[in-house]
């Protein structure tokens, strides 16, 4: 099988080191790639949104699978584009069409379509400019903190928490009649605060059947003890302790049945990964969030967990059999710490070269933002690395990883010292 990857980060790599482990595999491109992902694979320099650019690519280069790593490209239909076209039809997507990618793109909808199918989540309303000041006396009935969510897709930016009730007014307003966030905040839900701890629970479908990948638990504060801004992830670790046995049950029965379920129901074809943002309250499982793609940093704990072979379980999607197809892991711990520039999430350099990957021998490095300049590795992002190992446990885990960072140099270089603070004694 000839396999083209789209993406760019630490995801895109867990998945192209996977990918290459297939005993299906003939060739495998991503696009764009990063310095680490070229070590298992072409890169390629496509533009994401380009749809037409890919398919020239695609067709040239006898494409048999399309894999999408990040949503955007789903979210504006990539998956649609391909079935709408005479010579791209047969060629599957790995990823939703633009209707189920929805449940990422609208927070609304997934809302709506959690209430139709009476899935465990916070009570919510919706308002636009036209409701702003129904949307006012909404906020005086809640109780802080309030939750206020840009519908669209921001960027990670489109989620406020916010204490008072004079700056959920003002941020209300400034949303809808200031366009703070552009049409990402046309609308805005605004909904009950839980307090949990959350966890990331992973499933692929066919649309019909679906199989679940081990859970994980992201760190996205910028510091210690989940203080400071939010990133796109500062660690992750699998398996999550608490979400074993009868939690892991009720999330099966409550959520990711009625899910899949709903989908099928709602006509909704969906073909790829769900990610279900999840909190625990008291016991109960109840939906933060959807993503129609994999997390990161989660993919590089949960992809190195999975034993199978992945393109086996992606065929299993293309052709409907994914029930038929068999999913094994491994049993071991598997936990990754990100190594990222110095300022993020704020301003920050690039361009800095890296040294001394080559010293890691116990643990998988993931790149997340980096570029090859000549035989030099240099910083592209603010996430850089995603250093990931496996362990007996999750102690082990990440000392064994924070063992490795100690190998890995560039200016300016942060990690978080405590990942799995919370989940390890
Ligand atoms: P989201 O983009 O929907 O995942 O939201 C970003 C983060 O905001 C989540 O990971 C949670 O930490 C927090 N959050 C979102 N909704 C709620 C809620 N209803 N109650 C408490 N925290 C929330
Ligand atoms: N780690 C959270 C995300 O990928 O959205």
């Amino acid at each position: 099988m000839r396999v083209l990857l789209l993406g760019s980060g630490g995801r895109e790599h867990a998945m192209a080191w996977k990918i290459s482990q297939s005993s299906i595999l003939d060739a495998l491109f991503i696009a764009p790639g990063n310095a680490g992902t070229r070590n298992f694979g072409k890169n390629i320099a496509l533009s994401l949104n380009d749809f037409n650019e890919i398919k020239e690519f695609v067709l040239q280069n006898q494409i048999d699978m399309v894999v999408v790593g990040p949503e955007e490209p789903l979210v504006n239909g990539i998956h649609d584009f391909f079935l709408a076209d005479e010579l791209l039809r047969k060629i599957p997507v790995i990823g939703p069409q633009k209707e189920g990618a929805k449940l990422e793109g609208s927070k609304d909808y997934a809302k709506e379509f959690m209430a139709r199918h009476s899935i465990p989540t916070a009570k919510y309303a919706s308002f636009t400019k036209e409701t702003l000041e129904q949307g006012l006396v909404y906020l005086e009935k809640m109780k802080a903190p309030y939750v206020l969510k840009a519908d669209g897709l921001a960027a990670g930016k489109g989620v406020l928490i916010l204490e008072s009730l004079e700056e959920a007014k003002l941020e209300l307003y400034t949303i809808l009649s200031d366009n703070k966030f552009g049409d990402a905040g046309k609308k805005v839900v605004i909904e009950q605060f839980l307090s949990g701890v959350e966890l990331s629970v992973f499933v692929l479908t066919d649309g019909d059947s679906f199989k679940i990948l081990p859970e994980a638990k992201d760190y996205k504060r910028i510091g210690e003890n989940d203080l400071g801004l939010n990133t796109g992830g500062m660690g992750a670790v699998s398996p999550v302790p608490f979400a074993q046995g009868a939690f892991l049950d009720k999330v099966t029965n409550q959520i990711i049945i009625p899910t899949v379920k709903g989908l099928k129901n709602d006509n909704i074809p969906y073909k790829g990964f769900i990610f279900f943002g999840l909190i625990n309250v008291k016991g109960e499982p109840y939906v933060i969030e959807y993503n129609c793609r994999m997390g990161d940093p989660e993919t590089e704990v949960v992809i190195p967990r999975l034993k199978s072979d992945i393109l086996d379980l992606f065929e299993g999607i293309a052709t409907n059999t994914l029930s038929e197809r068999d999913i094994q892991f491994f049993e071991q711990s598997a936990a990754t710490v990100m190594m990222v520039s110095g300022g993020y999430p704020e301003t920050y350099k690039t361009g800095l070269p890296i040294y001394g990957l080559n010293n890691v021998t116990d643990s998988l490095v993931f790149h997340a933002g980096t570029t090859a300049d000549g035989p030099s590795i240099n910083t592209s992002g603010g996430r850089v690395l995603s250093v990931t190992s496996y362990g007996k446990n999750l102690e082990i885990a990440l000392a064994k990883s924070y063992e490795s960072i100690q190998k890995i140099e560039f200016d300016g270089a942060y990690y978080r010292k405590d990942i799995g603070f919370d989940v390890v004694k």
